[in-house]
């Protein structure tokens, strides 16, 4: 396998574990808490690029306590999964598009650009070495993250390090929610924000991750499941729900017209959010991406024109939000439950992912 100039070093485990503990780890994945046997690591150093790729079993890293990324955290990452066909092969959804938001985030964060072939291919060497790992079960999946940590040593901060490790680990994933696909109750946060103009809210990079579990500790604290962020400068205008993209549809049946706020720069541009967008307009609903402001969410639900919001995400797909506590208030979406219009996108886009509806726009990128 050849990336130009590129050639991945295959080193497969000695001692991967047993078709019975991975079949073990598949019955209930949960999220995160199982690791495939291999990682792809490929690295770069300033004068000489991309260098040294290789599969190799999965393991801990060493590193020196003065590692940059440990200091002042240049890290990026992405989410990505890979899903079992209905013909037994394996395909990921739309990495290309993971390509590009990583390249966008590396040149936020002073980091190197990973050209999207060689994030593409990353992947696909890995999936390939480790396929059994993707579960074959309904909604399940193989969650790949890809991601970039500065590896100099030193302290100095006048410039963005100079030596970088991507890697790709995977992981077999099952529900994100312990709860399923039930709706979730939300706080909206006017307290603290998890981005502001100007900043890192476009980019998929740990620091607004870290930032983000004081609000969703205090959300909790709230009796509440998640946190939805409002903007930095009104804390007014949505934006997000902890780690996912927002979606309202207004109106019901098929007048219906499904919104989600503007990617204004301080908002993650979502994969899922970017699909659904697509996959509402096939399905013959009016889409937009607007601003929509906490007034307009409260009054919306009191007078029905506001009849589902739902969260979407790589990991949990697409959440419905069933109510809303604030400072100044709470209240309930529709009757609380999920939506009709979300379980139809939901199943819409999971069936495009696992090959079970025509993938119309080319999304699939097959594996074998
Ligand atoms: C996603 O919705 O896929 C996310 O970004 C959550 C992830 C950080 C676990």
């Amino acid at each position: 396998m050849t990336t130009p100039g590129l050639t991945f070093d295959l080193k497969p485990s000695a001692q991967p574990l047993t078709p019975a503990e991975r079949e073990a780890a598949l019955a209930d994945p949960g999220f995160g808490r199982y690791f495939t046997d291999h990682m792809v690591t490929i690295r770069w150093t300033e004068g000489r690029g991309w260098h040294d790729a290789q599969l190799e079993p999965y393991a801990p890293l060493q590193m020196d306590p003065a590692t940059m990324a440990l200091h002042y955290g240049q890290e990026i990452f992405e989410g990505l999964k890979a899903y079992r066909q209905p013909d037994g092969s394996v395909a990921t959804f739309r990495p290309e598009t993971n390509a590009e938001r990583f390249q966008r985030s590396a040149k936020r964060l002073g980091m190197p650009e990973l050209p999207t072939e060689l994030f593409v291919e990353a992947i696909d060497v890995l999936v390939a070495q480790d396929r059994d790992w993707v579960p074959a079960g309904g909604e399940q999946s193989l969650y790949l993250r890809p991601f970039m940590i500065a590896t100099e040593v030193g302290l100095g901060i006048n410039r963005p390090a100079n030596e970088y490790l991507f890697m790709v680990i995977a992981s077999p994933a099952g529900a994100y929610f312990p709860r399923g696909v039930k709706p979730v109750s939300v706080w909206l946060s006017q307290e603290y924000v998890r981005a502001a103009p100007g900043g890192t809210g476009e980019a998929k990079c740990a620091g607004n991750y870290a930032a983000s579990f004081l609000a969703q500790a205090e959300a909790v604290r709230q009796g509440c499941d998640q946190v939805v962020w409002l903007d930095a400068v009104e804390r007014r205008w949505i934006e997000e729900m902890g780690g996912m993209n927002l979606y309202f549809v207004q109106g019901t049946g098929a007048d219906a017209r499904i919104v989600t706020p503007a990617l204004t720069g301080t908002l993650l541009p979502g994969v899922t959010r970017d699909s659904l967008l697509r996959i509402a307009a096939d399905l013959g609903y009016a889409t937009g991406e607007t601003r929509i402001s906490t007034d307009d969410w409260r009054a919306g639900c009191a007078d029905g024109t506001i009849s589902e919001v739902f969260a979407c995400g790589t990991a949990a797909v697409i959440t419905p939000v069933g109510s809303v506590k604030s400072a100044e208030g709470d209240w309930t979406v529709a009757d609380g439950e999920s939506g009709e219009i979300t379980m139809r996108l939901r199943q819409t886009l999971v069936g495009i992912q696992t090959g079970r509806i025509e993938d119309r726009h080319g999304w699939l990128h097959h594996i074998g």
